[in-house]
């Protein structure tokens, strides 16, 4: 398979990278989103998308996401995860993902949410590797009828009273973590030139 590289949205780049996105995203969509609702996104928070790339820059996965004031407390959002099919299970999701969830971090988030189907298991698998949690069960949530779970991820001591951080359990070495939990428990954002590594 070939080499990739991860890079973070910039709205200097619209015009190239959105299409791409669209284009991969809405093929696991039974209703497309509307190019406004990228935009809201994008324009607000472009630096919490990131994409990983093949060689020749084609778009390969991309993760959309914000953070915003809730309750409080700065409620991070993954709006929109996707990874082409033939790259899927190489964990390319889950770095991405990781990349969101550090860059919130940097941004003093504690918490972030997200739905999915409750039948869409490799991502159900990925987020609660991560440390997810199910907070709600939300039924007939989607357009086609389908329900969904919430999730969510504390990571902050004390915040929604779980005892987990970021998918460790409070007060566990990491090092002595168990298989599953070490790869959560390190920050993946290495960024040189405007590209992770
Ligand atoms: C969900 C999605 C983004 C995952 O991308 P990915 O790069 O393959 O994800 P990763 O490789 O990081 O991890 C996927 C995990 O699910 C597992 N998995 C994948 N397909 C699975 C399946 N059908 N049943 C059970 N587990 C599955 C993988 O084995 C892996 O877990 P592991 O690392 O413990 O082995 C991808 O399948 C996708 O684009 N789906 C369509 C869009 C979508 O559903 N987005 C999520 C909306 S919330």
């Amino acid at each position: 398979m070939s080499k990739l590289h991860y890079v973070q949205y910039t709205n200097s780049r619209e015009n190239e990278y959105l299409p791409a996105m669209r284009q991969l995203i809405s093929k696991d969509l039974s209703e497309p989103y509307s190019i406004y609702v990228y935009r809201y996104f994008l324009y607000q928070w472009g630096h919490l998308c990131f994409m990983a790339m093949d060689e020749h820059d084609t778009l390969v996965g991309v993760v959309v996401s914000k953070l915003e004031s809730h309750r409080g407390a700065q409620r991070g959002y993954i709006a929109m995860l996707a990874v082409r099919e033939e790259y899927r299970g190489q964990g390319i999701a889950t770095k991405l993902v990781r990349m969101a969830i550090d860059a919130m971090i940097e941004l003093n988030a504690d918490e972030v949410a997200l739905e999915t189907e409750v039948t869409n298991t490799a991502a159900m698998k990925l987020y609660e590797r991560l440390g997810f949690l199910r907070s709600k069960r939300l039924h007939r949530y989607y357009l086609n009828g389908n329900s969904a779970y919430r999730l969510v991820l504390y990571l902050k001591e004390g915040v929604g009273s779980i005892g987990m951080s970021y998918g460790i359990p409070l007060g566990m070495d990491p090092n002595q973590l168990p298989m599953g939990y070490q790869d959560a428990a390190l920050p993946v954002s290495k960024q040189e030139n405007g590209q992770f590594l």
